[in-house]
């Protein structure tokens, strides 16, 4: 399987920070933001990632994240010229995806909690279909919302319903089959213009075709989308690692565990990483 970080848009709730530099560049404590949707990628087992980016960003990602040989990994790069929506992804990835599966995520949407690698690992195993997750919200308004049949069966999903029909927001992680081209290239533009990753899902779901798996108490999905959020999500990370001593969203510890790198790989990194407490958990992560 495939995937794809999409790390486009304007981040106009970010001005001025973002006015010169991809919001997904920006740091989240110690790392920057697009680490951790990349490090749930490799959670899941996915190897092989496409970066799309804005025109202008696209290079930073580049030049921060490399070919991914590095880490045991292969990233490509793509330009999406303008924010046509979240499917749009599957439209500028196509060559990418060529006749593979796809998971995407979305390069601002953090993830943390036990189980989830087990939960991913499930989801990039489906051969067919989609797999999509709910995670309860006070207010879901802003997201796409899942509704729900008194047994616990999908009825629909609702973009940024007035009046949401459960707490269940679908965050930015999905996993499609090859099928998500075609139904993508098909989906037509909603009232504000977007080809939504909402109308995809519910083109599985009418094909009998999709999978919501709930996330529970305890599990933490961040926003990162205002200043208070960012700080938030920064203060959420500073508070586990320094309590436990491991860090969330290590790229290269993840790589090393998942033995797409060698403990000579693991010291490459961390050499070009200087004095930092990063460089010196990477030591640390050789020693144990
Ligand atoms: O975060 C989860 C939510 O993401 C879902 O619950 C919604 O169903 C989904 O539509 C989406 O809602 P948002 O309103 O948050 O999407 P937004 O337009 O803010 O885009 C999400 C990220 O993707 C953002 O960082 C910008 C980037 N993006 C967005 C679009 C529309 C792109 O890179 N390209 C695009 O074309």
């Amino acid at each position: 399987m495939k995937a794809i970080i999409l790390s486009g848009g304007t981040a106009t709730r970010l001005f001025p920070s973002t006015l010169a530099i991809s919001k997904q560049i920006l740091p989240v404590y110690d790392k920057p933001m697009i680490y951790y949707p990349l490090s749930t990628l490799m959670l899941a087992g996915i190897r092989e990632v496409l970066i799309i980016s804005t025109p202008r960003d696209i290079g930073p990602f580049e030049e921060l994240l490399g070919d991914g040989k590095a880490l045991g990994m292969s990233f490509s790069y793509a330009v999406q010229e303008k924010p046509r929506g979240l499917a749009d992804a599957f439209i500028v990835g196509q060559d990418f995806i060529g006749g593979d599966r796809v998971a995407m995520i979305l390069g601002d949407n953090m993830f943390y909690g036990q189980g989830f690698s087990a939960m991913l690992k499930k989801a990039a195993e489906r051969e067919e279909g989609a797999t999509i997750f709910g995670y309860p919200v006070k207010d879901p308004r802003a997201y796409g919302v899942v509704e729900f049949d008194t047994e616990g069966n999908v009825l629909s999903i609702e973009e940024k319903p007035e009046q949401p029909k459960s707490r269940y927001a679908v965050p930015g992680l999905y996993f499609y089959d090859n099928d998500v081209v075609e139904i993508a290239k098909k989906t037509q533009p909603s009232a504000r213009g977007e080809i939504e990753i909402t109308s995809v899902n519910n083109e599985y779901l009418r094909r009998g075709k999709l999978k919501v798996e709930l996330f529970g108490r305890g599990f933490a999905w961040l926003d990162t989308g205002n200043p208070a959020d960012l700080l938030n999500a920064a203060n959420f990370i500073e508070t586990v690692q320094t309590r436990q001593g491991m860090y969330v969203a290590c790229i290269e510890e993840i790589a090393f565990n998942n033995g797409w790198i060698d403990k000579e790989g693991l010291l490459k990194q961390a050499e070009a990483l200087g004095k930092t407490d990063y460089a010196g958990y990477l030591r640390s992560l050789v020693r144990e």
